[in-house]
């Protein structure tokens, strides 16, 4: 073999970033991976320089879990000494340096609003040093996270428009992880999703952990969600638009409105409610009723009537009674959820709730699974539902079977299309065939 090989030194190091959580996860980790030059991706650990862990708090004994998988990566440690590991996202925000201490073998702990301050800590810790960053700066991050030149994505993306929460539901972590509520200036957005359509993007999802608070610096002062979006809906190649997660105090009127007029915000609304009961929403510090939600809910399917509604719920919540869980499922019958996140209420130690008594582990077992049961039913309807009908599918990839290609409707559900001439990233119109117990089935029109 004749050929030059490269100077070693110069090859790119190997990065291993396992992402837990949300979608605002995966997005951090692609822009941490995006920062940390000189690093290509890889899909084991085993090849890695450098394993990052980007965690996620919201479940239950998620710093457990991360101590854990943690314990795991020792084998490969005592092998390749070089090798760097990393801890980002909000499990890093809460523990801090207690990991560095319960996992010396840690070299990085990084918070998620210091992720531009990656390349720096990546040095550090290349230098042997401990390296620990959960400050929660004013600063964008994004801003500061270099992106490369022009890389082509899929035709689906996330942006991160909206980051933290200043809403302090009593279960939950996410304001102290991810701390108070900061919009990105719209001027960074649109710049940001016009490069993303530059690279074949043609679906963005707006990302923040409350994203209909969204209040961005632009011109004339704050702009709303609303605002974004249409300024969103003016570039031209991007053909779909969507966001979450929203709070229902949150839904704005100029919203709902954009809803029933913008073309390109797709008819798919994921707002948490999380219980049926007035007392429990109370205790919960969710600062709405059963009542306002029923009503919100009627006032976007004013403006959109075919909107597909999401929710999150918690059952067993402390104190939930019999009756509350009653209330829970009169309020799903009521709604008609074409899709839903249910969780079993677990503490999150710091929360409010953590202090206070338990229901039954076997009770609020029994619930999860009546509610469940009663979502599915609903889910499977609406799916059903689109049998017969034509429908625009934005194809994402090609499916488990030669010529299958697979792709979203924009209710989002998923759709599989047989000798499909559609190209990954087109818009193709679909009459729907059938309906599988997870995607439906369709020809191109
Ligand atoms: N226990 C159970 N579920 C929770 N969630 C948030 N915190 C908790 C908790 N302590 C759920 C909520 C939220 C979703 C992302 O996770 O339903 O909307
Ligand atoms: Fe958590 Fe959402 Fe409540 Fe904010 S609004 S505290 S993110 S559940």
């Amino acid at each position: 073999m004749s050929e030059s090989k490269p100077e070693p030194k110069s090859e790119p190091r190997k990065l291993f970033i396992k992402t837990y959580g949300c979608q605002m996860n995966v997005y951090d980790s692609e822009r941490m991976a995006e920062a940390l030059e000189g690093y290509d991706q890889v899909q084991t650990p085993d090849e890695a320089d450098m394993i990052l862990l980007n965690t996620c708090h919201i479940r239950e004994k998620a710093a457990e879990k991360v101590y854990s998988e943690l314990g795991r990566f020792k084998g490969l440690k005592a092998d390749k000494p070089d090798l760097k590991i990393g801890v980002a996202g909000c499990v890093a925000q809460a523990e801090g340096e207690e990991i560095m201490r319960r996992q010396p073998m840690v070299d990085l702990v990084v918070g998620p609003q210091s992720y531009h301050r990656l390349p720096e800590l990546e040095a550090k810790a290349r230098s042997g040093e401990k390296a620990l960053d959960t400050d929660m700066p004013e600063e964008d991050k994004f801003e500061h996270l270099k992106s490369r030149p022009k890389a082509q994505r899929g035709p689906t993306a996330f942006l991160t428009v909206q980051e933290g929460c200043d809403k302090f539901c009593a279960f939950c972590v996410v304001p102290y992880t991810r701390g108070a509520e900061v919009s990105r200036p719209v001027d960074r957005v649109l710049a940001e999703a016009r490069d993303l359509v530059e690279r074949g993007v043609r679906e963005i999802t707006l990302l923040g952990q409350n994203v209909n608070a969204y209040h961005g610096a632009g011109e004339g002062g704050e702009q709303s969600l609303a605002q974004l979006i249409w300024q969103l809906d003016k570039i031209d190649g991007l053909e779909r638009i969507r966001f979450t997660t929203s709070h229902p105090n949150d839904m704005s009127d100029d919203l709902i409105e954009a809803h029933g007029t913008c073309d390109k915000l797709m008819p798919y609304l994921h707002l948490p409610v999380q219980s049926g009961s007035d007392r429990i929403l109370k205790r919960m510090n969710r600062a709405h009723t059963a009542e306002s939600y029923l009503r919100l809910i009627e006032r976007i399917r004013a403006a959109r009537p075919d909107i597909l509604i999401s929710g999150d719920f918690i059952v067993g919540f402390p104190e939930e009674s019999d009756q509350d869980h009653a209330d829970t499922l009169a309020l799903i019958e009521e709604v008609n959820y074409g899709q839903a996140f249910s969780f079993k209420y677990s503490t999150r130690p710091g929360t409010p709730a953590a202090e206070r008594e338990l229901v039954d582990a076997d009770v609020a077992d029994a619930r999860l699974q009546e509610l469940q049961a009663l979502i599915t039913r609903q889910q499977r309807t609406i799916q059903d539902s689109m049998v017969g009908r034509e429908l625009d599918v934005l194809f994402e990839k090609p499916g488990r079977f030669e010529g299958q290609m697979v792709g979203k409707s924009g209710y989002l559900h998923a759709v599989h299309v047989d000798d499909c001439t559609a190209k990954r990233g087109e818009i193709a119109r679909v009459r729907i065939v059938s309906s599988g117990p997870n995607s439906l089935s369709g020809a191109l029109v």
